[in-house]
């Protein structure tokens, strides 16, 4: 027997490489959720899991859902070693060197830092009314700081985000990234490697790189883990905070019931991020490599399987969370799969969380009550990220 609800439509389809699912992936999810809590998509021959109960379970069980294989649905193509496609005692030894510079109390000191850079980066708009708030706010705050947490020169924040942006873009419907991505893999590679021997070279600074080289130095790291490293950090803070401001604007725009208890209530912010994370968060999903045959809801998945987590989909879930697909800032979910769960659980997940509640602070304060030109969305395409990369406010003119 299984618990699945029988629908009149045609048997529900989960695509994450067809762009009209990127619109509105909700209706999808729920009935995968009802339907097919594990849907096989026979064109690609992966499996989705997309109910709470069963991402929750997945991610916490790690030798049995493998990330070594890779977390994205593609076959692994990296040349060096990732943290987020590794399984213990590798991922152990490597999350260990560098997890305490990302606690909330490493990162409050940021604030500063995050609150002068939002400012600075909206105040050429306020006399106009209007701003992009992804490309001129949304896309280059979590870039200027990842790169100072790194060391990176400002003057380099552009072209190190054109090329982590070329690395998550996907063309419609193919399977595998494109040239352009392997092409911008590579040139981060370079750079990386050109940084850690400029800093050979040079004088020690104090920061996470120095740290990784430490390990590398007394063999603890090899040169693919250490470069490896400085990607995922590069890449895994970039898109996705992006992605969570421009997401988090629309949804107040959206609810304006919701946006009026904030403005009234500023303490309700940091729920509100929470909530925009459970409710439309930037991560969509992550893939899994199965080591064994597994049989959930009545469908055996074989071993050596891929099987996407639908992480958004488990946030919807009204299994778990009451009247799931309602935005209600005052709930503060922190139960929530926005950020991954067990080991691979997001590292920078205090840093992303003070960058979007400084950054919608910020917005709230200098442009009191925007509204989103819906005319102006334009949305990203990728089968893991969801986000706008256009996204118009306005708001009353200042000055
Ligand atoms: C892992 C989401 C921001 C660094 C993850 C995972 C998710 C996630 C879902 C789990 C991956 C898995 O289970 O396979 C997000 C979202 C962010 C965000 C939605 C912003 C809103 C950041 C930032 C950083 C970061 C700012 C770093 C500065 C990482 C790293 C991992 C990770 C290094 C891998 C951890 C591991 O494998 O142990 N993130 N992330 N993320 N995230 Fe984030």
């Amino acid at each position: 027997m299984t618990d699945v609800a029988v629908s009149s439509l045609p048997p529900v389809v989960y695509d994450p490489f067809d762009y009209s699912l990127h619109d509105d992936p909700y209706p999808t999810y729920r009935r995968l959720r009802d339907e097919a809590p594990v849907f096989h998509n026979e064109k690609f021959g992966f499996y989705a899991l997309s109910r709470y109960e069963d991402c929750s379970a997945a991610v916490r069980d790690f030798k049995t859902f493998s990330s070594a294989s890779g977390t994205s649905l593609e076959d692994l193509k990296a040349q060096v070693q990732l943290l987020i496609n590794t399984d213990p005692p590798v991922h152990s030894k490597m999350r260990h060197l560098i997890a305490g510079m990302f606690t909330p109390a490493k990162v409050a000191p940021l604030e500063d830092a995050v609150r002068t850079m939002a400012r600075e980066l909206l105040a050429p708009h306020l006399a106009s009314g209007r701003i992009d708030i992804i490309a001129d706010f949304a896309a280059k705050l979590p870039m200027a700081i990842i790169c100072r947490l790194l060391g990176f020169p400002r003057e380099d924040e552009d072209r190190l985000r054109h090329l982590t942006d070329t690395v998550v873009h996907r063309d419609e419907g193919v399977f595998g990234m494109p040239d352009e991505g392997m092409h911008a893999t590579l040139a981060l590679y370079e750079y990386f490697n050109a940084d850690i021997a400029e800093r050979a070279r040079g004088a020690r600074r104090e920061d996470i790189i120095a740290l990784l080289m430490d390990a590398q130095a007394d063999g603890r790291l090899t040169h693919e883990e250490l470069i490896g490293y400085i990607y995922i950090l590069s890449i895994a803070g970039n898109e996705t905070t992006t992605k969570l401001i421009g997401n988090m604007c629309y949804q107040l725009h959206s609810h304006p019931d919701q946006a009026a208890l904030l403005r009234d209530n500023p303490a309700l912010i940091e729920s509100a991020v929470e909530e925009t994370m459970r409710f439309d968060g930037p991560t969509q999903m992550m893939a899994r490599t199965t080591t064994r045959d597994v049989t959930l809801h009545g469908v055996t998945i074989p071993a050596n399987s891929k099987v996407a987590l639908l992480f958004t989909s488990a946030n919807r879930d009204e299994r778990k969370f009451d009247r799931a697909e309602d935005y209600d800032i005052r709930r503060n979910p922190r139960d929530h799969l926005g950020f991954g769960g067990g080991l691979h659980a997001c590292l920078g997940a205090a840093l992303a969380r003070l960058e979007a509640r400084v950054a919608i602070e910020e917005i709230l304060a200098a442009l009191g009550d925007f509204s989103v030109d819906e005319s102006s969305l334009e949305r990203m395409h990728s089968p893991q990220v969801r986000g706008l990369t256009r996204e118009i406010l306005t708001f009353t003119p200042s000055g």
